[in-house]
């Protein structure tokens, strides 16, 4: 990590790379407004950030959806791919490297990952007998096996027992740095310690091959025309392919990353598999691995059968970009599982989006024209202290949905303020102190539009160009109310 200028710091955010598989859910976009909220407020900061995202292309099921829709497998995630960076675009996220595994840049760079591991000296073959979800598409010990009954909890199917020869990544070799990263780099606390948990008796080596006959939908071996790299040896290294590794040109300034964000159901390969790759590649280990909860739709987990999959791209055209990121950031917490039903996603619209922040931005703006209201915002006392320092402190640790949830506190706090001051009545009778009290509400929601800015961007600009001077501009209709 390099500082250029005084304090300025080159940082590196990545999401996981979904499946591509089928058409995205609002699950996926988790990860990005989770990453995109971070990069935005760093770069706020003044530091130069990259965040990568990108598309894991490989595996059995792409190769099974690919053969039931009659095509290649590179024709399917070749249709599909550019729905996934619509979404990423409508969602309003500021991905600057973006990887499809299938690209035969990052396959190239994957196998010489691979000979670089190989003269590590941490992969060697084996015979592998054991248990198989190609849901997950991983591999899970017999003590796991058993605990979960030989049925896979998330994709509800029977684990396959498999028999075969592959290359094992020699994850047991890094136990002790393994547990201490989990220590320090997991948020939150409690998904750090389930991992740990899994690794109490020590890591296990994994198998990082699968028999071509197998998985014809991978990168190569090198060197081996019978095996095909495991998927996730192959997705995981899109973190690093990102930044050209292990080219001449890897942009070696941005590692580690500062953080990694993930899904709770994808730690374990991130927190165990992951680290030993980097350390055996001699690469610094991520600072910070966010693992974040789960949506679920009306309480349910989401599926196609059950026909409750949520399009995020039908949202944003619904609604709007801001309030697609105001519910997922505020109402789904950041490390546990939440809920997503359209009642709640309108009563959210309805109430605090267009009520509380509108109203807010409408009231102010007209009692500030209407009253002719000198200027003095720049040196008004702010009565939102203690929010703001608070949202600081939510900020650091990630959980943004109570940094929001503190910038609400903040503007219902304005909201009432008016309501008490009744600044249309001090203009009758006392006008030095409604202008007091108006300019007092201008600085403090110039602070609010400040603070939103790395949740709502679109919303905050808007209220910025409004209050930003020394008269205030006509208010847009931030949040127009939608029916029920
Ligand atoms: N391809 C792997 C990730 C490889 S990263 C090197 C994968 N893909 S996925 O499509 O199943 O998931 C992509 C991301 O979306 C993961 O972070 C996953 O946890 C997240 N989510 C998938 N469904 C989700 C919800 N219902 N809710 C929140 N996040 C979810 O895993």
């Amino acid at each position: 990590m390099r500082c250029d200028k005084i304090g300025v710091m080159k940082k590196y955010i990545t999401t996981a790379i979904p499946y591509l598989n089928a058409r995205p859910h609002i699950g996926h976009a988790m990860d990005y407004l989770l990453a995109d909220v971070w990069a935005r407020h760093e770069t706020i900061g003044g530091h130069e950030v990259r965040m990568s995202a990108g598309a894991d292309e490989h595996g059995t099921k792409v190769e099974q959806k690919a053969r039931e829709a009659g095509v290649s497998p590179q024709q399917f995630v070749d249709d599909l791919a550019p729905t996934f960076r619509v979404m990423i675009a409508k969602l309003n996220v500021g991905v600057t490297d973006y990887v499809r595994t299938s690209d035969p840049e990052h396959a190239r760079r994957c196998q010489e990952i691979w000979r670089r591991l190989d003269a590590a000296g941490v992969i060697y073959k084996s015979k592998y007998q054991g248990w198989y979800c190609s849901g997950c598409e991983s591999f899970v010990t017999e003590t796991e096996a058993r605990a979960m009954d030989y049925q896979c909890p998330d994709h509800q199917k029977p684990l396959e027992k498999v028999s075969e020869e592959n290359y094992y990544l020699r994850v047991s070799k890094f136990t002790d740095q393994i547990r201490e990263f989990v220590r320090t780099a997991v948020v939150p606390e409690f998904r750090g310690r389930e991992i740990l948990e899994l690794i109490k008796d020590g890591a296990q080596d994994v198998s990082i091959s699968r028999p071509l006959e197998k998985l014809a939908w991978g990168v190569p071996v090198p060197d081996d025309d019978a095996q095909v790299m495991y998927v996730w040896v192959d997705a995981l290294s899109n973190y690093i392919t990102a930044l050209s590794y292990p080219d001449d040109d890897f942009a070696a300034d941005f590692w580690p990353a500062h953080v990694q964000v993930v899904g709770k159901d994808i730690l374990r390969f991130h927190a165990i598999i992951w680290p030993a790759m980097l350390l055996a590649l001699g690469l610094k280990l991520p600072r910070t691995l966010l693992a974040h909860g789960f949506i679920n739709v009306d309480n349910t987990k989401m599926s196609k059968s059950l026909g409750n999959v949520v399009d995020p791209i039908e949202l944003v055209e619904q609604y709007g970009v801001d309030a697609v990121r105001y519910f997922f950031l505020r109402h789904i917490p950041t490390f546990e599982d939440g809920d997503y039903t359209t009642e709640k996603f309108i009563a959210a619209y309805n109430g605090e989006l267009a009520n509380d922040l509108g109203n807010l931005v409408s009231r102010l703006a007209n009692m500030i024209d209407k009253y002719d209201v000198p200027s003095a915002w720049r040196d008004s006392q702010s009565r939102i202290a203690a929010e703001v320092a608070e949202f600081h402190k939510f900020m650091k640790k990630f959980e943004y949905h109570r940094a929001l949830e503190t910038i609400w506190t903040a503007v219902q706090s304005c909201n009432r303020y008016i309501d008490e001051t009744k600044p249309w009545a001090l203009a009758k009778t006392d006008s030095a102190e409604m202008a007091q009290v108006l300019n007092v509400l201008w600085g403090d929601i110039m602070i609010i539009q400040a603070l939103l800015t790395p949740f709502l961007p679109d919303a905050a600009a808007k209220i910025r160009a409004v209050f930003d001077g020394d008269t205030v501009q006509p208010a847009p209709i931030l949040f127009p109310k939608v029916d029920i």
